[in-house]
């Protein structure tokens, strides 16, 4: 979707009837924190949208910058964030033109914005997350799985063509699929899970 797109749907849609809100940060992401395989740090989500996770992870001690190209949904989670006193650095752009110094991150998320970008934005996409995240760091990407039973809207991957996207930049270390948690309304879809890490080599 165009930036004015998405805005428009936040505008247009109240928080609890976003398809992909379901209140919480998903398992995916709970687990790297609740589990210690990944200690607070710097870490950057990226299409933060209303806020959930990028608040999750500022109350488990992370210390986080997000960014998201809708003004609205970015309102929300400001004021979320407020309410619940964790401090994150919010910030209006496009995950294509990072605000952000090169190496500033040990840790990056991205659930739904990768596989809402078009094909051709896509590397761009890798470029910017690999210059931001600093060799060794942690990447958790959730898109869809192209067993999804979806006719339009987002991109679903094939496991290769995931792989083969982030490839260069990143070794994974995990890739599983799961169901999705939507706000209750569909059913779940099943999402990929990919956790990788930057790798030193790469320039
Ligand atoms: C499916 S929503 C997911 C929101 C949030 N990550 C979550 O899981 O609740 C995708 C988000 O990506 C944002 N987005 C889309 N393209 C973007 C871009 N190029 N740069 C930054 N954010 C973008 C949208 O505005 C939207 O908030």
């Amino acid at each position: 979707m165009p930036p004015w797109t998405w805005n428009a749907f936040y505008r247009a849609t109240s928080t609890q009837d976003l398809p992909w809100h379901s209140g919480s940060a998903e398992p995916e992401l709970m687990d790297l924190v609740r589990y210690g395989r990944l200690k607070p740090c710097r870490a950057l989500d990226v299409g933060c949208g209303q806020g959930t996770e990028a608040v999750f992870l500022a109350l488990a001690r992370f210390k986080v910058s997000a960014i998201d190209i809708a003004p609205r949904a970015l309102a929300r989670a400001k004021k979320l964030a407020k309410l619940l006193g964790a401090k994150v650095d919010f910030r209006l752009g496009s995950a294509l033109s990072l605000p952000f110094r090169a190496r500033e991150f040990a840790f990056v998320t991205d659930r739904g914005c990768f596989h809402s970008l078009g094909e051709e934005e896509r590397p761009q996409w890798v470029a910017e997350i690999a210059r931001v995240l600093r060799p060794g760091g942690t990447l958790l990407l959730r898109t869809f799985s192209d067993k999804a039973n979806r006719q339009a809207g987002p991109h679903c991957f094939a496991r290769k063509e995931l792989l083969d996207a982030v490839k260069g930049p990143f070794r994974v270390t995990s890739l599983k699929m799961y169901p999705a948690l939507g706000n209750g309304g569909p059913p779940m879809e099943p999402l990929w899970a990919l956790v990788a890490t930057r790798v030193t080599s790469f320039q």
